[in-house]
């Protein structure tokens, strides 16, 4: 683990932001995308974000994020195709640009979660049929699914996502159907792949989600991969004896700041208190232990400038 020393030293360095002379850019809430010609360069910040606002900056953030992508990213290169072309800098990746199919592929092994597209939060208000899957009378929060479902959600570009079953999908066109099968076929084997590798170092994958995309009439994986953004994870080794006593699991994802706002009274509107330096220390310390957990490396970075430093990789690959 990286000393408290470099942790703080490099709150003033965090990556918030990038403007780079290159392509087109499409700033998303965490990463900043220059569209290039048939190629995407994906600069991941240090920006978190949750209720679907952007909170703050946690330092190293970006690099683990990309870093935990790029590991799965080859990792799961047998099961399905993906975007990635080359990794210039820890904190950027080049991909192939695909068209993107509108659909995020939501796998949840548990039932949990605290938003209105949540499985735990519909399950407690009765819904029975959630995007198609029928989930059995009894379950608690947290508990593990006889096994993994699938649970869509449309990529909307304004407001928030939507809950949606595979058969919607199709019939609204949104994707034909052997896309979708194929898409199925895939999340569910990544997600198994992931489930079996993460358990070895002592993690639960509890749910994530994948995005595809379309390239010259194949199927490719795009966007992140098994990250603390897009997945939840718990502690393996604890959650049983947390669960029989009805308590919360230990969490290694993003719902640490989350937790910290709620209980301020903060879940999505109105102005985002100041978060203090301790607890985007704590914060990026669990990213970080994410990454290292997730792939058995022990992480590695330095103080300074990430923007003067992505800038120099940028040249050395031709880039810029
Ligand atoms: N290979 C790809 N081709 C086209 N679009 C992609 C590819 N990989 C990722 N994307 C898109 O790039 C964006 C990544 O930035 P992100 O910060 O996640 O944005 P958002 O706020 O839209 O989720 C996402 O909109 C994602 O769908
Ligand atoms: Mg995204």
């Amino acid at each position: 683990m990286l000393s408290d020393t470099i942790l703080k030293n490099q709150l003033k360095n965090t990556l918030d932001k990038t403007n780079f002379k290159l392509g087109k850019k499409y700033e998303g809430k965490v990463r900043d995308n220059y569209i290039l010609n048939g190629k995407r360069l994906i600069i991941t910040t240090d920006r978190i974000s949750a209720f679907d606002r952007v909170l703050c900056t946690l330092p190293f953030k970006g690099q683990v994020l990309n870093q935990i992508s790029a590991f799965w990213f080859e990792k799961t290169k047998k099961i399905i195709k993906n975007h990635v072309i080359s990794v210039p800098d820890p904190n950027a990746m080049l991909v192939k640009e695909c068209r993107m199919l509108p659909v995020e592929m939501v796998v949840r092994g548990y039932i949990t979660g605290v938003t209105t597209t949540s499985a735990w939060y519909n399950y407690e208000r009765g819904v029975r049929n959630f995007c198609g899957n029928m989930l059995p009378e009894g379950l608690k929060k947290n508990q593990k699914l006889e096994k993994p479902i699938i649970t869509p959600t449309t990529k909307a570009h304004k407001g928030h996502d939507e809950s949606i079953s595979g058969e919607e999908i199709i019939k609204r066109g949104m994707v034909d159907e052997k896309t979708y099968r194929q898409m199925e076929k895939a999340a569910l084997a990544l997600f198994d792949f992931g489930t079996r590798l993460v358990a070895k170092n002592n993690l639960i994958l509890v749910d994530t989600k994948y995005e595809f995309g379309e390239l010259n009439g194949e199927l490719i994986l795009i966007d992140e991969i098994h990250t603390p953004d897009s997945s939840r994870f718990w502690i393996k080794n604890t959650y049983q004896d947390l669960f029989n006593r009805g308590q919360e699991p230990q969490k290694l994802d993003k719902e640490y700041v989350r937790q910290w706002l709620a209980d301020k009274g903060f879940i999505g509107d109105g102005p985002i208190p100041k978060i203090p330096d301790e607890i985007k220390i704590e914060a990026a310390k669990r990213y970080i232990t994410a990454y290292e957990m997730i792939t058995g490396k022990e992480f590695k970075a330095k103080n300074g400038d990430v923007v003067r430093r992505i800038e120099l990789n940028l040249k050395n690959a031709k880039l810029l």
